[in-house]
């Protein structure tokens, strides 16, 4: 197979998946000796365009896991816009060391769907939006030693008879969402919650507005969500004044839950 182009395309509301991407897309591009084209999908005005794909195409196609699935609200976008049109996919998750459930099973199932020939596959652990003490700093060297191995033994297969022969890839594409559960133990629901603006902190600035991958925040009042809230924590992560957090009681002891429960090394795999 002669591939001539390598793609990156993601969501990633708080960067790890684009980190993650890129790493492997900086490594495919040394050995393949071709150029990297970059398709970031996180915000709304990047999903009016969809770019489209041939089979001389490598895409890295990355999402974050959320509740054990591919964010939920990106789904349908991703199963309607992309066609594949035969180029080669490695569907990459990051998730935040809980667990990738059934996210790299859905996500490489809708690849698939779309058209895409899946020649590898990663699930990247990953310093968790909800805290800063589940899987800090990453992923890290020892997870980016392994998409240096992915990308070294995706080229052998690239290069082989049985480029897309069947990966064994865990999961289910069809289970259902994983349920977040609270410090005790009961189902933690948080869907309505959105987050918080400490006034004394916040400028105003609109960097949470610009960063926020549903617009749902008004950038002319930023303390106001006037629309969906996915609790992917762009907002959090990327305010400059620290003015953004959530409040619910439900949520807070979900974070508990995980940061008591999820301390131990998840490991990122990698699948070829
Ligand atoms: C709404 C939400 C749900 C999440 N659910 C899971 C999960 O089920 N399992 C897990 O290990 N990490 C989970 N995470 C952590 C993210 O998968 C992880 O932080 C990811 O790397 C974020 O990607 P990004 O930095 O590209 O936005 C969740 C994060 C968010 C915001």
């Amino acid at each position: 197979m002669n591939i001539t182009r390598i793609w990156k395309v993601y969501f990633s509301p708080t960067g790890n998946t684009d980190r993650a991407v890129t790493y492997l897309a900086e490594a495919l591009s040394e050995k393949l000796k071709c150029p990297i084209e970059k398709y970031d999908f996180t915000l709304p005005m990047s999903r009016e365009t969809v770019p489209s794909f041939s089979a001389g195409d490598l895409v890295i196609f990355g999402t974050p896991v959320y509740a054990g699935k591919m964010p939920n609200k990106l789904l349908s976008f991703v199963q309607n816009s992309f066609k594949g049109n035969e180029a080669a996919a490695i569907p990459l998750v990051t998730f935040g060391n809980r667990s990738f459930d059934n996210g790299l099973a859905e996500l490489t199932q809708v690849l698939d769907d779309g058209g895409f020939r899946i020649v590898s596959a990663a699930a990247v652990a990953s310093q968790h939006a909800f805290s800063d003490s589940l899987a800090a700093g990453r992923p890290d060297k020892e997870d980016l030693k392994l998409l240096s191995e992915l990308a070294v033994k995706t080229v052998q297969r690239i290069e082989s008879e049985s480029a897309f022969s069947l990966l064994s890839i865990p999961g289910d594409a069809e289970a259902a969402y994983y349920r977040p559960l609270g410090l005790n133990g009961q189902p933690a629901v948080f869907l309505k919650a959105k987050p918080k603006t400490d006034t004394t902190k916040c400028t105003d600035c609109g960097i949470c507005a610009q960063n926020c991958p549903m617009g749902s925040i008004n950038p002319a009042k930023t303390s106001e969500v006037t629309g969906i809230c996915i609790k992917c924590h762009a907002c959090v992560n990327k305010c400059p004044e620290d003015a953004k957090y959530f409040d619910d009681p439900a949520f807070l002891s979900h974070k508990a839950m995980l940061e008591k429960n999820f301390q131990r090394r998840a490991e990122t795999l990698i699948i070829v």
